[in-house]
């Protein structure tokens, strides 16, 4: 059975690339985002602290709640009022995400 899960990520310039990452290794979206060579800022490397790996998720997923860390990040950062911001480093890769597709957020960018 393959462990890998397709993702699609939209940049900042509206292009849409279709990923894929394994569920086995421990990886969140930021780094799954990363390992593609696609740009993105996340410039705390995925502790919760600087908001700019923001991404809004555009398809029906069922995520798993927000931390405490990810909710106020997002609050401080302004992004809680886009509906359906996430912080990709809080999103961990798990069987769940397959199918999922986001655009990155304004912040990610240099
Ligand atoms: S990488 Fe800084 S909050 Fe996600």
């Amino acid at each position: 059975m393959s462990n890998l899960i397709s993702l699609s990520v939209i940049d900042l310039t509206g292009i849409k690339h279709h990923i894929e990452a394994p569920t086995d290794m421990g990886l969140n979206l930021m780094e799954a985002i990363r390992a593609n060579d696609l740009q993105i800022k996340a410039t705390c490397g995925g502790m919760a602290l600087c908001a700019s790996c923001h991404v809004i998720v555009k398809s029906i997923h069922m995520l798993p709640e927000m931390s405490e860390d990810e909710e106020a990040m997002l609050d401080e950062a302004f992004l809680l009022n886009i509906p359906n911001s996430r912080l990709s480093c809080q999103l961990h890769i798990a069987p769940e995400l397959d199918g999922l597709e986001v655009e990155l957020g304004k912040g990610t960018g240099e």
